[in-house]
């Protein structure tokens, strides 16, 4: 079956106007097809099932729905310590001090329809459970991020709908610190108070009162350091200051801290293991002593295994390769590069600790490579684009999007919001796909899960069209499965023994093979 017809529509000016649609820069003319179908104006609950929280912590949860507003959300059995704002679905409070599972019918209603979704609230160590997802700052605004900045980022969030789809953490990234020997006022002298408390640059005013704003929304707010003295941009890191800044993170009220190892080369003795493991041990420790729940994001690119270790280290997540935004491929664009070196790492990962393989660069987005310039639209073609997110989400992959926020068009809103797709990634079995085939045409990816059904990808890395085939016995399963396609979210029917696609150059199937009995209409709920 071809899953290549009709790719473009026309995206002319009067298309525009008359469909209230906006077409990527990239794209000119021609507006790529929109595999992800329109959310229902009838609620949809989406986002993961299960949700990790520590003990009598500040407890915060905007629950991810689509659906036309006014929305009225309810919770059955939600622990009495939490409450919920029935108007925005955003719960708030504190976590139960018993550790346990609190399992909690969530439901939305508006004027289409209602829905319930499970939700397990599990109180205790960790966090984490289902993959991370949200915003970080790094590859559109590189060392100069503001406060603004990222409140326009949060209330794109919002705005977007990608909060709906269970996009939460807003997280700046390196850049926030003031800089060591700067003669620039904004950045220079003093780093930090006579107390040995860090200083934001002049950039950032009050970070307090901007995590409170991200608060407010029902989002989290991240924050970056290393261990080093000084992080990759040269600014103020927490090296012998690790017990002040993981108290100042939490008291500013940071939900996540990515650590990333850069000027931590300059004081490490070697590189051996217990070398490689401290300074995230020694974090990790502390934030686990503060009295809110953040998530750590190891930054070490992958040096000695992390994926091994990282989750005794105390990680959330580990980054296991280089930047992305720098990698390069020989055909194929980076992200393949990085894709395939994480796709062989799919025994590490799990609820608690997941492999990170870096942002979803697309959308308008800065170049590595020269961080001085404009962000500019992704040069990804949308076969790749709808290729990378597929292979993301097979992998289980922490969900970042790192383009600009203020400038997001349809076509990247589809491709970053498509419930069925988030889904997969959010699974609770928290399964990475394996690689079933690799080789230098096609890659196929299988992801099995908690509903008995396994998510396959088809990828072409070719540079022409491919049959691609699964047959069921390469994912352990045998008879008739129904057989549906995840972007577009339909039913394509059941085979036998397996199944084929066409796909196109660099293009992707991605397909969910269901047992018969289940209902395809809205597997895993
Ligand atoms: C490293 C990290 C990036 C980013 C920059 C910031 O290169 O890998 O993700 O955080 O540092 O300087």
């Amino acid at each position: 079956m071809s899953r290549n017809a009709g790719f473009f529509a026309l995206c002319s000016v009067s298309a525009i106007l008359a469909l209230g649609i906006s077409c990527p820069a990239g794209f000119g003319a021609a507006m790529p097809e929109l595999r992800t179908p329109k959310a229902p104006a009838a609620p949809r609950i989406n986002g993961p099932v299960v949700y990790g929280a520590r003990p009598a912590h500040p407890f915060l949860y905007r629950i991810p729905c689509t659906g036309i507003r006014p929305m009225h959300f309810s919770a059955a059995g939600l622990p009495p310590s939490l409450t919920l704002d029935r108007n925005t679905g955003i719960i708030s409070g504190s976590t139960p001090e018993a550790p346990g599972n609190y399992p909690v019918t969530l439901k939305a209603v508006n004027s289409r329809g209602r829905v319930t979704r499970s939700f397990m609230i599990v109180v205790g160590n960790r966090l984490g459970l289902t993959p991370q997802m949200g915003w970080n700052g790094w590859y559109t605004l590189y060392e100069r991020p503001a406060d603004a900045d990222i409140r326009k980022a949060a209330d794109a969030m919002i705005a977007s709908g990608m909060s709906e789809y269970g996009y939460q953490f807003v997280d700046i990234d390196d850049g926030w610190a003031r800089k060591p020997g700067s003669s620039d006022e904004a950045l220079g002298d003093p780093i930090r108070n006579s107390d040995g408390t860090i200083r934001p640059n002049v950039r950032f005013p009050n970070m307090s009162s901007l995590t409170a704003y991200i608060h407010s929304l029902g989002l989290k707010a991240g924050i970056y350091s290393g261990p080093g003295p000084l992080t990759c941009a040269g600014l103020e890191a927490s090296y012998e200051h690790e017990d002040t800044d993981a108290r100042q993170y939490s008291s500013w009220g940071f939900d996540l801290l990515k650590y990333d190892w850069c000027g931590y080369s300059k004081v490490v003795k070697d590189k051996s293991l217990p070398e490689l493991q401290k300074p995230y041990i020694k974090m990790s420790s502390l934030l686990e002593k503060q009295d809110r729940d953040i998530v750590l994001n190891m930054c070490q690119y992958g040096m000695g295994d992390v994926w091994k270790w990282g989750r005794q280290a105390g990680g959330m997540s580990w980054r296991t390769t280089d930047d992305l935004g720098v990698a390069k491929g020989s055909s194929l664009p980076g992200f393949y590069t990085v894709g395939l070196a994480n796709a062989a790492l799919d025994a590490y990962a799990g609820p608690g600790g997941w492999n990170d393989p870096d942002y979803i660069l697309i959308g308008t987005v800065g170049d590595a490579n020269h961080s001085d310039l404009a962000a500019q639209p992704t040069p990804l073609k949308p076969e790749e684009q709808y290729s990378y997110m597929s292979m993301w989400a097979l992998m289980a992959s922490p969900l970042f999007f790192s383009g600009d926020m203020t400038k997001l068009d349809d076509f990247t809103v589809n491709i970053l919001c498509n419930s069925e797709v988030i889904d997969i990634d959010q699974d609770k079995m928290g399964r990475q796909g394996k690689v079933i085939r690799k080789n230098q045409q096609e890659l196929v990816l299988a992801k099995p899960l908690a509903d008995g059904s396994v998510a396959v990808g088809l990828f072409n890395l070719s540079e022409g069209p491919l049959t691609i085939s699964i047959d069921w016995k390469d994912v352990a399963r045998s008879g008739k499965l129904a057989v549906r396609d995840v972007w577009r979210q339909h039913d394509i029917g059941s085979f036998a023994d397996g199944f084929k696609s066409q796909v196109a150059a660099h293009d992707v199937v991605l397909v969910r093979l269901i047992k018969p009995g289940i209902s395809l209409a809205s597997p895993g709920k």
